[in-house]
This record gives structure tokens, C-alpha cells and sequence, in this order.
């Protein structure tokens, strides 16, 4: 049977469906029950999730939590978090409260500025290319007036536009390099099309335009957040903790196969948020990494000192994030997230998304220069294995409690819960 398929864009859900069941999958019956079991009753609802992509044949759920207690600014919040892994929230909401009596996090936006590049190549004199600019830089601008025009109502807009030389990179390579204020929104959407306007604008005989995209590398959209407090009131054996702690960020500033673990930790409270807020969560992956190797190095993107007996741990991150537009006016949950947030600008949604990061790190290095990670993360874990191995709620609750002192793992667990069920079948 032929697996190339003609016009699956245009077959219904259902026809979808049934051809890939048919083409693809063993026991087709039962991949269309999962699939279909993920179709949401309400049809509005289903229809608003199925058109923000292609081809939409179910939902595939993450689980959606709260982290409380966490004190930013002297204001208290509730972090939504949209992850699957074990024990991320319940990190983030330990580091919450063992911050909250400590002072909270405090935060600052550092600078909102992104940037978009028309790229092009030219193969004339470059006094000629200059003076071309020269001249047309105003009506550059004016080209994108009308896309430009709410958001400068706003405060945001175009911020500058300057022709770079790049042919010491790339022969005959050239850019427009357009700078952007976009306020509360990401700008991709605005970006991109004030750059597409612009190239349209630049264009002549001698230019060949390559492309014209925004820049997802926003070094110059950065935040900072920052927890302090005297090294005595980090709790049991303070100063080998404090100091222990130092060293895993400096070997983390160090040493790139560490530093990326690193960063992979603060990510996982990064990108909660930024998925729960219907962000991209993407272009903040590609922009993190990116600053963390902005030295030609990998590097921890979080820093550590011990001075004068007070414990310092920040971090400094670039995020292009939205609280208007794209998904999160779109998406239910996403907009309730804004709400719980008690619908913060981007600028203040850039503070709270860098705590999580800074907590969950936080959460990662206590652990690891302590009792070590997997006591806390296999605990949690517990619960997918008793799942995959269908226990029952009895069986759930007697296991979890007999593994409250004891190594959590599927062997263990599967041999205590196999012995469970032959015991009550002697009984
Ligand atoms: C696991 O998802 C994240 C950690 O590996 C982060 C770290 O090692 O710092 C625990």
C-alpha cells in the first residue's frame, strides 16, 4: 500500500484519523479510542485548539500546576507551571517559601531591546551602499507606518535602523539591523513584517535580498533576579552548604559539560511559565543559550558570591515574552495564568519567569550538594511507576508509604508490588 498521501490537509479529522490508523498503526481500533479519548466534549473549545495548528487530530495534555508563595518585589505570587517532569513544582514551591523567609527575590529589567535583520548581499562599493542608506533611511521608516502606528501609540516602535558590514564574515554580505521596542507584546509578528516592509523599501537593482527575520538572539532584552541573605540563615551546616553551592556554580562557569545540566535545570522552571503564559518557548530556549555562550564559551547563566558573610545567588537571562497577543489572550488557560500572575506587563512577566528559573536552580544545586538528586526526584517519580504498573489506589498508598526510607526504583518497585498482590491473594 502506498504511505505517500494527497490532500490530507483537506480530509476532515475524522478521515485523518482513519488513514493513519489504517496506514500506520497495528491495532488501529484502539489508536483511534486515544486519540479520540483526548477530544474535548466542549466543540467550541475543541475547534479553538484544532485551528492553531495543521493537521490537529486530538490535544496532548501536560499537566498544569500552581507553585505558591513566592514573594518577588515585596509582592507575594502563584506561579503557573505547565511541565511534565517529577518534582519541578514541588522544588519551585520549597524554594518559594524557604525564600519567603529569607526576603523574597528581588528583580530588575535590565533592558527590553530586540532586534531584526534584513540580510542581503551587494557587490558594489561600500561609500555607494552608505550613501544609498544615507538617503533612504526616512523612508525606510516610513514604510512601516501603518504597522508601526498602534504600537507607538503604546510607547514601543521602531528604534533605529543602521546598515551593517558583514564581508569580513561573508563576501558581498550585508544587513539592515533594525532595533525594536515592542512593549507588552513578543513582536515576532510586528517584527517581521516592519522588516519585510522595510527590505521591500531597500530594494534595488544592485541588492539582492536574502531574507528579513527578527532575531531570536535578544542580548539586550535581559532581566535580572537576585536572592540574598546572610550565610547563617541558609539553615543546617551553613557555611559547607554556602560554600559547596559556590563551587557548583563556579564549576558550572567552568566546565561546559556541567554548565549545560545547569542551565537544562533552570529551563525546567523557565519554560513551565513560559508555556503556561501561552509564550514561546522555543525562541526563549534558542536566546538562553545562546547569552549563556555569548563568550565563546558555554557558561552557567546563574552566578554565586560569598562576601562578607552574606550568600548571593542570581541570574541574568534574556526573554522575549508577551502578555498581549499570540496565544495568551487565545488560549483559556494561558489567559488565566496572566490572571493568576494578576496580569503582569511583559516586563513584570520577565521578572516572574526568571525567578522560576533562579528557584528551580536553586532547588537543583541544595539537592545535588546535599542529599543528591534522585532521592527527591525518584520519590516523586514513584507515582508514574505505580501508574504504569496499574496499581490501585490501595496498592498506591501502601507502597508510597513503604518506600518513605527506602531506594525508589522499577525494580523495587515492581517486585514489592507483585509480592503485595500474591500476599493479598493468600490472604
Ligand atoms: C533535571 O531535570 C535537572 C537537573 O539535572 C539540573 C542540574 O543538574 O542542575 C537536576
Amino acid at each position: 500500500m502506498t504511505k505517500t498521501v494527497v490532500g490530507f490537509s483537506k480530509m476532515t479529522k475524522e478521515e485523518k484519523i482513519h488513514w493513519l490508523a489504517k496506514t500506520y498503526l497495528s491495532d488501529s481500533k484502539s489508536a483511534i479510542v486515544t486519540l479520540k479519548t483526548y477530544w474535548n466534549n466542549d466543540k467550541k473549545l475543541q475547534q479553538l485548539h484544532d485551528e492553531f495548528i495543521e493537521n490537529t487530530i486530538s490535544n496532548f495534555y501536560l499537566p498544569y500546576a500552581i507553585a505558591p508563595n513566592f514573594i518577588i518585589n515585596g509582592k507575594h505570587y502563584i506561579i503557573p507551571m505547565t511541565v511534565e517532569e517529577s518534582s519541578v513544582v514541588a522544588a519551585a514551591s520549597l524554594t518559594a517559601k524557604f525564600w519567603s523567609e529569607r526576603g523574597g527575590f528581588k528583580t530588575e529589567v535590565i533592558s527590553t531591546i530586540k532586534t531584526g535583520q534584513v540580510h542581503f548581499m551587494y557587490d558594489g562599493s561600500f561609500d555607494e551602499l552608505q550613501d544609498y542608506f544615507n538617503q533612504i533611511k526616512s523612508s525606510l521608516f516610513e514604510a512601516t507606518d501603518a504597522i508601526t502606528k498602534n504600537m507607538r501609540k503604546r510607547g514601543g516602535g521602531i528604534l533605529n535602523i543602521e546598515l551593517k558590514d558583514k564581508t569580513d564574515k561573508l563576501k558581498n554580505y550585508y544587513q539592515l539591523y533594525v532595533s525594536f521596542e515592542t512593549k507588552d507584546s513578543m513582536g515576532a509578528n510586528f517584527i517581521n513584517s516592519c522588516l519585510e516592509a522595510i527590505a521591500k523599501a531597500f530594494r534595488k537593482e544592485e541588492i539582492e535580498i536574502i531574507m528579513s527575520i527578527l532575531s531570536n538572539y535578544i542580548p539586550e532584552c535581559l532581566v535580572r533576579a537576585e536572592v540574598s541573605c546572610k550565610i547563617d540563615a541558609l539553615g543546617e551546616n551553613a557555611e559547607i552548604f554556602a560554600r559547596k553551592f559556590y563551587q557548583a556554580v563556579q564549576i558550572a562557569q567552568v566546565e561546559p559539560y556541567r554548565a549545560v545540566t545547569h542551565n537544562k535545570g533552570i529551563m525546567n522552571g523557565i519554560d513551565a511559565v513560559v508555556l503556561a503564559t501561552g509564550n514561546d518557548f522555543r525562541a526563549v530556549e534558542a536566546g538562553a543559550h545562546a547569552y549563556a555562550a555569548k563568550e565563546g564559551q558555554y557558561k552557567s547563566l546563574s552566578h554565586c558570591s560569598i562576601s562578607d558573610g552574606t550568600f548571593k545567588f542570581w541570574i541574568e537571562i534574556p526573554l522575549a515574552l508577551g502578555t498581549v497577543g499570540g496565544l495568551t489572550a487565545v488560549h483559556p488557560l494561558a489567559k488565566l495564568s496572566l490572571e493568576i500572575l494578576q496580569k503582569p506587563s511583559a516586563k513584570e512577566l520577565m521578572q516572574i519567569v526568571a525567578v522560576a528559573g533562579l528557584a528551580q536552580n536553586f532547588a537543583a544545586l541544595k539537592a545535588l550538594t546535599t542529599t543528591g538528586i534522585q532521592q527527591g526526584h525518584m520519590k516523586m517519580h514513584l507515582q508514574n511507576m505505580l501508574n504504569q504498573l496499574e496499581a490501585t489506589q490501595e496498592e498506591k498508598i501502601a507502597l508510597i508509604n513503604y518506600f518513605s526510607d527506602k531506594q525508589v526504583s522499577y525494580s523495587n518497585v515492581s517486585k514489592t508490588l507483585e509480592k503485595l498482590r500474591i500476599t493479598k491473594m493468600l490472604e
